[in-house]
């Protein structure tokens, strides 16, 4: 493996999160050497509605980042989200000529492009196409069919679009910011490739990372991707709620969310109160801590019906043995593993970002799931080759713990 270095952003409707990774020569894994977080992003259910604030949260993220890897971000990949994203499976086909013994590289770039040129609406582009599976004469189940003879090689494929104003909006967006695009990734597939293992992938699973203003979730099957989609909820939804609930101001919702939100009242007494006035001081109410509970188990209920919705289109609900695995801040609310148990009728636990070395602590957590993602997607990218002079790691994880623990 050649050095190289990825930078991942992830911009989500609550924050914007920057990862840089660096891969040294030989290692198979890159370390984390720098991590930028700002808090707000001017987005709104993933599409930009404030520029000027887009642009800065980007900015400072990614200032952060460069400062603590002490390098410059050069080319990026950044995060899409948003209900405007669209999958479908796709199948190509070419005839290989008859003077070639074999399947070359070029046959499979071939056909994989045949599978991409599916009618695209002229206002949608397209975002992946992931290779699920080859079939060569008509043998299915191939997963590489280089090197293989034949006359006939047919693709399957996974073909993601998004809506072409929106990204766009986006592109222009990040580049106000100073950042050159390498590449876009959809954010809930970024998050798949950094918490769910080869296992879970054959087996068959659904990742779905629980955001601010969304929900994306992507199934695999066989170890290959089945389907993707994006839900117009997120966890904010629950504090838009709570705020009507107890009639209180965004702010001192969000915080009764975080600080005593559960996502079901089960286990609680309506003897368990909170007092408001500790949270804010024109606040003067004590509510339940079962009613709170209430609110927030009624939207997750949604959320999770709409999950399961999704699942029955693609014929998967109840179907995945390897179950949910959950990321994104919502999954961090006390209860909602059991409830996605309960609401989806699968397994059900947590995702956590795969540990690479250079990992400080905080990114430890599922809502940094799909900025670690982006930066093992960069990783990865073959078809981009920058190689960035050699450093010093253990110095930049120093600065980095030393950073985080002023
Ligand atoms: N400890 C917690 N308990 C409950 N909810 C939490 C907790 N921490 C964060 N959240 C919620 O998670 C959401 C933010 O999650 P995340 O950072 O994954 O979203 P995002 O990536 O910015 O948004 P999106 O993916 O929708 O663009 C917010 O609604 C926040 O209230
Ligand atoms: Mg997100």
């Amino acid at each position: 493996m050649k050095e190289k270095v990825s930078v991942g952003i992830d911009i989500g409707d609550s924050q914007v999160v920057t990862v840089i990774g660096h891969r040294a020569e030989g290692e198979a894994y890159p370390n984390i050497v720098g991590v930028g977080i700002h808090k707000g992003s001017g987005m709104r259910r993933g599409v930009v509605t404030d520029v000027e604030e887009t642009v800065a949260s980007i900015s400072a993220a990614v200032e952060e980042a460069e400062r603590m890897a002490g390098l410059p971000a050069e080319a990026v990949y950044v995060s899409v989200n948003g209900e405007h994203i669209a999958a479908t499976n796709n199948k190509g086909l070419i005839a290989i000529p008859r003077s070639k013994e074999e399947i070359g590289h070029d046959d499979v770039l071939r056909v994989v492009e045949t599978a991409q040129s599916v009618t695209v609406p002229a206002n949608r582009e397209i975002l992946h196409v992931i290779p699920r599976m080859f079939m060569v004469d008509g043998q299915e189940g191939i997963k590489d069919p280089v090197g293989m003879t034949g006359s006939r090689l047919e693709v399957d494929a996974h073909v993601i679009t998004g809506s072409t104003p929106f990204i766009k909006n986006l592109r222009r967006t990040v580049e106000q910011a100073g950042v050159a695009i390498a590449g876009f990734v959809l954010a809930p597939l970024a998050a798949s490739k950094s918490v769910l293992t080869k296992k879970q992938k054959e087996l068959g699973v659904v990742l779905i990372d629980i955001g601010a203003g969304t929900t994306g979730l992507v199934v695999f099957e066989e170890g290959d991707i089945y389907h993707s989609a994006v839900l117009p909820i997120g966890s904010d939804h629950i504090t838009s709620d709570i705020a009507i609930g107890l009639r209180t101001s965004l702010d001192v919702a969000e915080r009764v969310k975080v600080e005593y939100g559960m996502a079901s009242p089960i286990t609680l007494s309506d003897k368990d109160t909170i007092d408001l006035s500790k949270l804010d001081r024109d606040e003067e109410q004590e509510v339940s801590r079962r009613y709170l509970a209430e609110i927030i188990e009624a939207r997750l209920q949604e959320l999770f019906l709409m999950i399961k919705a999704e699942l029955r289109k693609v014929g998967r609900d109840g179907m995945l043995p390897a179950g949910a695995i959950l990321v994104g801040g919502g999954a961090k609310l006390p209860g909602i593993v059991e409830s996605a148990k309960d609401n989806l009728g699968l397994p059900a636990q947590l995702g956590f970002p795969v540990e690479l070395k250079g990992m400080i602590d905080k990114l430890d957590d599922p809502r940094y799931a799909t900025a670690i993602g982006i930066m093992l997607w960069g990783m990865d990218d073959e078809s981009e080759k920058t190689v960035f002079p050699t450093f010093d790691v253990s110095s930049v994880i120093t600065r980095i713990k030393e950073l985080f623990s002023k």
